[in-house]
């Protein structure tokens, strides 16, 4: 018996797709920008090995726990969408592309898609600075569950959390 095809989830604009190895460089790109990496839980990557292992690490989470996505334009990863670890949340896109609503578009797509499965409910935890992040989480319907000081250590810098949680609407 063969197995079924991966999942991907078509939007207007966009394909949602399983990450792939010849990701690695586009990847990169993304996760070397400082400014891109502000607010996630590790510094910019420094060189193509740590996103290599990033990578791996993605490709590699069991579909039991994990439901990932590679955010495609036009054939070229611009970003990141999914839950590495259900159901936590976790997302970035390409500087170049923000502020066009891809992000906004591919969190659209991706709750349906959690919430026509096993998935009740959806967190996510977002630096209080990340204005962007917390409106576009907003503009989906999740809304803050709680706040704490000091959750990450970046670096030499500690960051705090927002806690965001979206429920599966009633059937
Ligand atoms: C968080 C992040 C993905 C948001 O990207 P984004 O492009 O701002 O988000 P959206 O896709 O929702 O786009 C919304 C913006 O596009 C604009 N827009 C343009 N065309 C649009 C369209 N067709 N539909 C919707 N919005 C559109 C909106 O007006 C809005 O602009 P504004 O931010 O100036 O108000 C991005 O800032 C990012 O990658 N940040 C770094 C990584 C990060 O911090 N991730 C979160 C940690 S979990």
């Amino acid at each position: 018996m063969t197995a079924p095809p991966p999942t991907t989830l078509k939007t207007e604009r966009l394909l949602l797709r399983r990450a792939v190895e010849a990701d690695l460089t586009a990847l990169h790109e993304i996760m070397a920008d400082a400014q891109t990496m502000r607010f996630w839980s590790t510094p910019p990557h420094a060189d193509l090995d740590t996103t290599r292992q990033w990578l791996a690490s993605m490709i590699g989470a069991p579909a039991s726990t994990s439901d990932d996505f590679i955010i495609d334009l036009d054939g070229v990863a611009i970003g990141k969408l999914g839950a590495w670890r259900l159901p936590e949340i976790g997302f970035l896109l390409a500087r170049r592309h923000w502020g066009r609503g891809y992000a906004g578009e591919a969190l659209a797509a991706f709750v349906a898609h959690a919430f026509s499965g096993e998935v009740g409910f959806l967190i996510a935890d977002v630096d209080p600075r990340n204005t962007a992040c917390l409106a576009l989480l907003s503009r989906a319907g999740f809304r803050e569950t709680g706040r704490a000081l000091n959750t990450w250590q970046v670096g030499e810098a500690w960051c705090d959390s927002v806690y965001l949680r979206l429920d599966r609407p009633p059937a």
